[in-house]
């Protein structure tokens, strides 16, 4: 427009017109973003909050649509929502919706607003959700780990390297190396969250708006730490999905590496895991056979969130800033290894809450004597025997592989392991888990709570 002359007034009557083109099934995004219905209904009653204080709607525009967005909400949620492909998305079905319901008022909702900071804000709710239950998920399993530690505290074990039998710990040890592993997962999917945790929100399609908004406020009403800093990168920031799915592609491969463990122990080699029903199927061919396939199904899903990854991080990669077409291919990578991984956490806490060690296989592979030449040459340590020379020594046979010199081979080698972390110190390890556990149980509250709350306000408690 230029300066002097007045913008024709359009009548509030006038119907919304959206864009039908040929493609528009190729262009549509509706089958996989309506899963994010309910973090964009909350976000649009936040946003339409904000446009009542700061004076763009009157409390009963505020009131109308609000009440229709949360109609909209019950129907979603009972499942009759009619959903229409030829309306794109997740936030076109819901504003037309919304406006077909209440009328010519229903457009007042996106003042100041675009799909662009809608989405990347619709996203940040959804992560935080995810984080949720895929943290429960985990935590259950980290439960399980240190309740079978615990059990299996002084079972010993062979401790392999190079899948050779090295030197004696405990089965509790060896299952709490695993623990710490997923431990460290949690932790990056808590600051994965801790980092998300701020509103694109009022960033628009990417320069802000004219008009008087407050960013702050729709922030603070769906639990976020603050504002973006630039409405840019707001648009364009896609390093919450990208963290996440980098987080879950790193669990899965922790989790392979249990399946796998779970696969070979249940062989007749190994014969350390007994063969039930717990570990899957049987052969359809052979009677004998009792198969590891929940194991090898938790190996051979890591493939798949792998490669959610390489497709996020190759549709980012080259993009210009601000928002671009090919953002909306950020969605199905990062639901699917989202669900991938749900599912997959949850057969392998059955598996490993019902597996049945069997311990006197366990604790024969533990009776090799050769686990104990590394205690012989540093039992010759403690004579002042320099330790290459001890090491080449009971290497080559003219040292006796006999920790103690004369003294028997006592029970429990790997009790005198009692380095700190070492399988002999297992009590204080196995107290430092709990406590663990217990702090991470309190995150996962505070986000649940969080959820909960963007949960309210579509439900209307949080009025
Ligand atoms: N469906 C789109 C997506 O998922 C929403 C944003 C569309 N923005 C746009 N300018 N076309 O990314």
């Amino acid at each position: 427009m230029s300066g002097s002359e007045p913008m024709p007034v359009p009548s509030a009557a006038d119907p919304p017109r959206y864009v039908r083109t040929p493609t528009i099934r190729f262009l549509a995004s509706i089958d996989v973003d309506r899963a994010l219905a309910r973090a964009d209904l909350a976000g649009s009653i936040a946003h339409a909050e904000m446009l009542e204080r700061v004076g763009l709607l009157t409390a009963d525009e505020r009131a109308a649509i609000v009440g229709g967005l949360r109609s909209i909400g019950r129907e979603i949620a009972e499942g009759t929502f009619a959903w229409e492909p030829d309306l794109e998305d997740v936030h076109t079905n819901i504003e037309v919706a919304l406006t077909r319901r209440i009328g010519p008022i229903g457009g007042k909702l996106h003042t100041a607003r675009s799909r662009n900071d809608q989405i990347a804000l619709d996203e940040r709710l959804y992560l935080r959700a995810a984080v949720r239950d895929l943290a429960g998920a985990l935590l259950r399993i980290e439960e399980i780990l240190l309740r079978r530690s615990v059990e299996e505290a002084r079972t010993a074990f062979a401790g392999y390297t190079h899948l050779q039998r090295a030197q004696p710990i405990t089965l509790g040890h060896h299952l709490l190396a695993h623990f710490w592993r997923l431990d460290r997962d949690l932790d990056r999917l808590y600051a994965t969250a801790r980092r998300a945790n701020v509103s694109p929100l009022g960033a628009g399609a990417l320069a802000g708006s004219t008009l008087p908004i407050d960013p702050t406020g729709p922030a603070a009403r769906l639990g976020f730490d603050r504002p973006f800093e630039n409405s840019v990168d707001a648009v364009s920031d896609r390093d919450p999905f990208a963290e996440l799915v980098f987080d879950l592609a790193l669990l899965a491969v922790h989790l392979s590496s249990i399946g796998e463990e779970l696969v070979l122990w249940s062989s007749a080699e190994f014969g350390f895991i007994r063969p039930t029903p717990v570990l899957g199927g049987g052969s359809s061919l052979m009677p004998q056979k009792q198969n590891p396939d929940v194991p090898e199904l938790v190996r051979a899903r890591a493939a798949r969130v792998v490669g959610d990854l390489v497709a996020l991080l190759t549709m980012l990669k080259g993009l210009p800033l601000a928002y671009d077409r090919d953002l909306q291919e950020d969605k199905g990578p990062t639901f699917r290894a989202v669900a991938t991984t749900l599912e997959t956490l949850g057969a392998l806490a059955a598996v490993l809450d019902g597996i049945e060690f069997d311990r006197e296989r366990i604790r024969a592979a533990a009776r090799d004597p050769q686990l104990l030449a590394t205690d012989a040459a540093e039992a010759l340590v403690t004579r002042g025997v320099p330790f290459r020379r001890a090491h080449e020594a009971v290497g080559s046979g003219t040292a006796e592989v006999d920790p103690a010199g004369r003294a028997p081979i006592p029970v429990e080698p790997f009790a005198r392991r009692s380095s700190p972390g070492a399988p002999g110190a297992i009590d204080a390890q196995i107290a430092l888990a709990r406590t663990r556990l217990a702090s991470r149980a309190e995150s996962l509250s505070s986000i649940a709570r969080l959820v909960a709350a963007v949960d309210e306000l579509v439900e209307e408690k949080g009025t």
